[in-house]
C-alpha cells in the first residue's frame, strides 16, 4: 500500500499484512502529530526482538549480560529520576468528574487533548515511532481484547513482546476493522538534528492518562513499567475496568494459581495484594516440605479478567504473557521457581551488575558480592553500602520474563475459557493490626473487608513509602472509574451470581507482614503461606476449623497444619491477636475512606460497619 509523502512526515508504509484502515489512518495522524524520523511496524519476531536489543546496546540503553551466566539477557539502568510508576500523574479523564471519583486525579477532556496536544506535537523528531500490536489474552479468545501502542521507546517494544502476546498474528485477529485499544506512548525526549541521544531518554513532565469513554490511552515522560508498558495498569486494568463495568465482569489486580491437593482435586484462587505486596511469589509458591504432595501452579501473577460462564460461574484468565516482577528480595531459598525463570531470555531494569557480567540485587544472597556496578552505574562495595546506606538496586527493580519460563505453568495458563475460580482473597502490608487471614461470613462482607483494606506504601510508586494507605481491592490506583461504583458492580456481581444459583467464591483476608518488637517479620510467610492456603481450600471443601470473631472466620493455632514448622501457639497469638484500640483506630479509617467515597458508597458497607462496631463493642 502507498501513502502520499508529506514534507517532513516519515512515510506510515504498512506491511502488507496490514489490512485495517481505520489503524493505519491513525497510525498517520499520530506520526503527523508526533513528528518521528521513522516508522517500524512490529511483527514481534524474535529476529526483530534481536535487532532492537542489539540496537539498545549500542545505544548504552542496555547491557548484555554474560551469556555463559545469564544466556540472551540484558540489564536496562534507568534514568534516577523515572524508577516507578507516577500515581500524582495518572489521570481518568471522563466527561464528568464524578465519573473518575474522588480517589481519582480527573482533568476535562477537552483540557486534557489540548495540553497533550501541544506535548506530543513534535515529540518523536529524531526518534522512530514502533507500531506495537498486542493482545491482552490468549489470540481470538473471546475474553480477550486488542490494543496498538505507538511508542518512541524500543525498550517498550521489546518488553510488550515479553508482557504481551505481541507481533503479526494481532493484525490477522483484527482484520480490516476490528476494535483496538488505542495507546500513545513516547518518552517525550525530541531529538534536534545532530543532537546525541541519552541512554534513557525520559521527561520531567510526565502524564499518564486514560480517556475510558473513547478507551485511549496517553502516556507521555517516562519509560519505565507501568507508566510505559500501557498493555499493562493502562489498558488491563484501568481501561478495563471501565469496560467490566458497562458489561458485566471484572478486570482486577490479582494473580491467579492454581492448587492441586494430594488426592488431585484441583482449585483455582485469585489474590489481590497492592504492588510488590507479594502477588508474583504467592502465585509461585512452593510448598513446604511437610506439605509436598500439594502443588501450586501460576494461571498469573498480576492480572486477572474475570468473567461469568454461561453456568453463572466466574471464569478468569490472565491478560498477560509475561511477568514484570520485583527482583529485590528474589533468592532461591524463598522463591525457587522464580530464580529457575530468570536463568535466561531476561530483561533486568535497575539491578546491579556484577564483575563478571551478571546480575545482583538486595535479598538475592546473604552475603553480597565484593564489588558491583550498582543500578546507578557506580561502584558499589559493602563498605560502601554501610557507609552510606546505597543499594546496588533500585528497590524497584525488575524483571521482565515470558511466563512460558516459569516450571509451574499452570497446563491451562493459555486456555482461552480461563478457569473457574473458588476463592478470592485481599491482603495488604500491615506491621501491625490485621490478622494473619480472617474467612468473610458471606460476600457482601468479603466486599467490605476487601473496600476497606490498609497497605503500607512501597517503592512501586514514587512517593513516601510505609504509609499506611487505604487501599480498596489493590485497586487504588488502578480503578478507572468512580470508586464507589466499583464497590457497587463488586456487589452486583454477587447478587447475580446468587440469583444463578452458583455457589459463590468465598473470600479471605491475609496479612503475611506483621512484624516484631525489632522489625522482624514473624511469619515465615513465602512457601510456608501454604498452611494458610490449605486452611481456606478445607473451608471452601466444608471441613476446615475455626471460630467466629469480630470480622468473620478465622483458624485457631490447631486448625492450621505446623508439621516441619516451629510455630508456637505464643507466636501464632502475635499474628492474630486483635487489640481493641488498633481496631478502633482501624475504625475511624474506614470511616474517613467512607467520607471521601461520598455519596455513591453503596449503604450495604454502612451496615457491616455497624454490626462490626457492635460485636467489637460487646
Ligand atoms: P507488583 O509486581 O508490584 O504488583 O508486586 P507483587 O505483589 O507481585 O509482589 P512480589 O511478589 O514481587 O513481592 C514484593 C516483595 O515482597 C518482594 O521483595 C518479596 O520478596 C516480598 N514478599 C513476597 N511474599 C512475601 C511473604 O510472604 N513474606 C514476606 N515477608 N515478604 C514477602
Ligand atoms: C505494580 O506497580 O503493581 C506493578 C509494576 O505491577 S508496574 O508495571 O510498574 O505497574
Ligand atoms: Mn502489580
Amino acid at each position: 500500500m502507498n501513502q502520499p509523502v508529506m514534507a517532513g512526515i516519515a512515510p506510515v508504509n504498512p506491511p502488507a499484512f496490514v489490512q485495517h484502515r481505520k489503524l493505519i489512518d491513525w497510525v498517520a495522524e499520530i506520526a503527523a502529530l508526533t513528528t518521528p524520523d521513522r516508522i517500524v511496524w512490529c511483527d514481534g519476531s524474535q529476529e526483530e526482538y534481536d535487532r532492537l536489543c542489539a540496537q539498545m546496546v549500542a545505544a548504552g540503553t542496555m547491557k548484555k549480560l554474560n551469556p555463559a551466566k545469564r544466556p540472551n539477557s540484558y540489564l536496562a539502568q534507568s534514568d534516577p529520576s523515572d524508577v516507578a510508576r507516577v500515581e500524582d500523574r495518572t489521570f481518568i479523564c471522563s466527561e464528568k468528574q464524578e465519573d473518575a471519583g474522588p480517589t481519582n486525579h480527573w482533568m476535562p477532556p477537552t483540557e486534557m487533548r489540548a495540553t497533550l496536544n501541544g506535548l506530543f506535537a513534535g515529540c518523536m523528531r529524531g526518534r522512530t515511532m514502533y507500531v506495537v500490536p498486542f493482545s491482552m489474552g490468549p489470540l481470538g479468545s473471546p475474553i480477550a481484547h486488542i490494543g496498538v501502542e505507538l511508542s518512541d521507546s524500543p525498550y517498550v517494544a521489546v518488553n510488550m513482546r515479553i508482557m504481551t502476546r505481541m507481533g503479526k498474528a494481532v493484525f490477522d485477529v483484527l482484520g480490516a476493522d476490528g476494535d483496538f485499544v488505542p495507546c500513545v506512548h513516547s518518552v517525550g525526549a525530541p531529538l534536534e538534528a545532530g543532537q546525541k541521544d541519552v541512554p534513557w531518554p525520559c521527561n520531567a513532565t510526565k502524564y499518564i492518562v486514560h480517556y475510558p469513554e473513547t478507551r485511549e490511552i496517553w502516556s507521555f515522560g517516562s519509560g519505565y513499567g507501568g507508566n510505559a508498558l500501557l498493555g499493562k495498569k493502562c489498558f488491563a486494568l484501568r481501561i478495563a475496568s471501565t469496560m467490566g463495568r458497562d458489561q458485566g465482569w471484572l478486570a482486577e489486580h490479582m494473580l491467579i494459581l492454581g492448587v492441586e491437593s494430594p488426592q488431585g482435586d484441583k482449585r483455582y484462587v485469585a489474590a489481590a495484594f497492592p504492588s510488590a505486596c507479594g502477588k508474583t511469589n504467592f502465585a509461585m509458591l512452593i510448598p513446604p516440605q511437610s506439605l509436598a504432595g500439594w502443588k501450586v501452579t501460576t494461571i498469573g501473577d498480576d492480572i486477572a479478567w474475570i468473567k461469568p460462564d454461561a453456568d453463572g460461574r466466574l471464569v478468569a484468565i490472565n491478560p498477560e504473557a509475561g511477568y514484570f516482577g520485583v527482583a529485590p528480595g528474589t533468592n532461591a531459598r524463598t522463591n525457587a521457581n522464580c530464580m529457575a525463570s530468570l536463568a535466561e531470555n531476561v530483561i533486568f531494569t535497575n539491578v546491579a551488575l556484577t564483575d563478571d557480567g551478571d546480575v545482583w540485587w538486595e535479598g538475592m544472597s546473604k552475603e553480597p558480592p565484593a564489588h558491583l556496578i550498582d543500578w546507578q552505574g557506580k561502584d558499589w562495595t559493602p563498605q560502601i553500602a554501610a557507609e552510606t546506606g546505597r543499594k546496588a538496586a533500585h528497590p524497584n527493580a525488575r524483571f521482565t520474563v515470558a511466563a512460558t519460563q516459569n516450571p509451574v505453568l499452570d497446563p491451562a495458563w493459555d486456555d482461552p475459557r480461563g478457569v473457574p475460580i473458588s476463592a478470592f482473597i485481599f491482603g495488604g502490608r500491615r506491621s501491625t493490626t490485621v490478622p494473619l487471614v480472617t474467612e468473610a461470613r458471606d460476600w457482601v462482607e468479603g466486599v467490605y473487608m476487601a473496600a476497606t483494606m490498609g497497605s503500607e506504601t512501597t517503592a512501586a510508586a514514587a512517593g513516601q513509602q510505609g504509609v499506611v494507605r487505604r487501599d480498596p481491592f489493590a485497586m487504588l490506583p488502578f480503578i478507572g472509574y468512580n470508586m464507589s461504583d466499583y464497590i457497587a458492580h463488586w456487589l452486583s456481581i454477587g447478587q447475580r451470581l446468587a440469583q444463578s444459583g452458583a455457589t459463590p467464591p468465598k473470600i479471605f483476608c491475609v496479612n503475611w507482614f506483621r512484624t516484631d518488637a525489632d522489625g522482624k517479620f514473624i511469619w515465615p510467610g513465602f512457601g510456608d503461606n501454604m498452611r494458610v492456603l490449605k486452611w481456606m481450600l478445607d473451608r471452601i471443601a466444608g471441613c476446615g476449623g475455626g471460630e467466629e470473631n469480630v470480622f468473620g472466620v478465622t483458624p485457631r493455632h490447631a486448625d492450621l497444619p505446623w508439621d516441619g514448622l516451629d510455630f508456637v501457639p505464643a507466636l501464632y497469638d502475635q499474628i492474630t491477636a486483635i487489640d481493641r484500640a488498633a481496631w478502633e483506630a482501624e475504625l475511624k479509617l474506614h470511616d474517613e475512606l467512607f467520607d471521601k467515597l461520598g455519596q455513591r458508597l453503596p449503604v450495604e458497607m454502612l451496615a457491616v460497619k455497624r454490626a462490626l462496631e457492635g460485636r467489637l463493642q460487646s
